[in-house]
């Protein structure tokens, strides 16, 4: 694949953020530009054979899980977390027989778990991380989602791990965007390091005719929030930050186990906050060995638009108000930028709960609950002799 070379970067303390990169073109033989980067489809492969992809899911339209699955590369695990309905309709259900059959056809490897199972919760209790339960359940959100995703893909001992959402109408995105990561792990010199999807547009109905938007409406003002933080820091005025609410990431597994979550729509500007207040400029350092070999953001424009769900204008201006609590709350943040993101949303948002990281979590002992008292932890495998 072609993509920009990446012309500058934010530096904060130990951490780097890149200036959004382009994709030029997604395959390509030798090419000798300077200002490109070609990035050759073995590398791809090899780094996607030493990534998971997690999807967390909560009742979306059947249709587009089977897209999303179909779009993987192959050599890549898919974690399914769902948080769909269980009760006469059983979403659920209908969750695991597309899996299941999807595993029949292709044998791509992939593990399905329900994320209000209450084997989830012993688990949870099991290894001592009991900040992501509400009474005998796991908390319903995302993000808490996500995690679960995360601690199963580290028991899988792989490298990287990607999220997709499984809301997306064009499977060729997907694949896009897989290897967007994968170009982004090419590249990154440090094995602290995140990749964050930059859509190329969002394509809308306006005036009965198709308009491709460049910024969502969240993403637009969390960004804004965003650099007005590191400007402050920094003292530079900075836009380096497109990349707010990028549901689509992937983080090295090493990155991963070392960072905080903050729970539902607000993860992933949080990701910023939390290692602009861990590695930036007056961060204790916690992680000295990430500290010393730096952590690295890039941000990949992608070439394909990005078609997903519509949820309505509560669920935006939630995400908004999530988005902007991680930032109000951040112990980095001046009065000036709390000023107006009061200004923005009329009044103070509520702190929102964090998720330690699970570096240090016996994940064996996790998955060992699950494997003995879940009844919907299903692992479907590569079989003996399947290439
Ligand atoms: N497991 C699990 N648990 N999954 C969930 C839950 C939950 O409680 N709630 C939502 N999901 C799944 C959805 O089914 C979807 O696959 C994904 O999480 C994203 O949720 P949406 O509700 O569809 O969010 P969105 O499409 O409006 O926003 C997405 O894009 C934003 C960037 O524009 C999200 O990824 C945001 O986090 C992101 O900021």
């Amino acid at each position: 694949m072609l993509v920009e070379v990446p012309k500058r970067a934010e530096v904060v303390g130990t951490l780097k953020i890149w200036d959004v990169q382009r994709i030029i073109k997604l395959d390509a033989d030798e090419i000798g530009a300077i200002a490109i980067k070609n990035i050759k489809e073995s590398d791809i492969k090899e780094v996607v054979s030493r990534m998971v992809i997690v999807i967390p899911i909560k009742n979306e339209r059947i249709h587009l899980l089977e897209g999303v699955l179909k779009a993987i590369p192959y050599n890549c695990p898919v974690i399914i977390v769902s948080n769909s309905l269980r009760d006469s309709q059983d979403i659920f259900k209908t969750e695991v027989d597309v899996v299941s059959h999807f595993h029949n056809l292709t044998s791509h490897p992939l593990y399905i778990i329900h994320q209000k199972d209450p084997a989830v919760a012993e688990a949870f209790r099991e290894v001592n991380y009991l900040e992501i339960l509400d009474g005998d359940f796991v908390r319903d959100g995302k993000a808490e989602g996500m995690l679960i995703g995360t601690i199963i893909a580290k028991y899988l001992k792989k490298d990287y791990i990607g999220f997709i959402d499984a809301d997306n109408y064009i499977p060729g995105a997907i694949n896009e965007y897989v290897k967007d990561y994968a170009v982004g792990f090419s590249m990154a010199k440090s094995p602290y390091s995140m990749i964050r999807i930059h859509w190329r547009h969002k394509p809308k109905i306006i005036e009965e005719r198709l308009y491709f938007k460049k910024w969502g409406r969240v993403s637009e003002v969390t960004n804004r929030y965003l650099n007005a933080l590191i400007s402050s820091i920094t003292r530079f005025e900075t836009e380096i930050i497109k990349t707010g609410n990028a549901g689509e990431h992937a983080m090295s597994m090493k990155l991963a186990e070392i960072m905080a979550y903050s729970t539902g729509y607000s993860i992933e500007p949080y990701h910023y906050i939390y290692l602009l207040e861990e590695f930036g400029e007056n961060g204790e350092p916690k992680y000295p060995e990430a500290a010393s070999e730096g952590v690295e953001i890039y941000q990949i424009e992608t070439l394909n638009p990005h078609l997903h769900e519509e949820k309505g204008d509560e669920h935006v201006q939630q995400m908004l108000v999530d988005s902007l609590a991680t930032i109000y709350h951040s112990k980095l943040v001046t009065e000036e930028i709390k000023k107006k993101i009061l200004e923005e949303i009329e009044k103070e948002p509520e702190k929102r709960l964090i998720l330690p990281p699970i570096r240090d979590m016996d994940v064996d002992k996790f998955v060992k609950v699950l494997e003995e008292s879940s009844e919907t932890f299903l692992k479907f495998e590569k079989t003996e002799g399947s290439s």
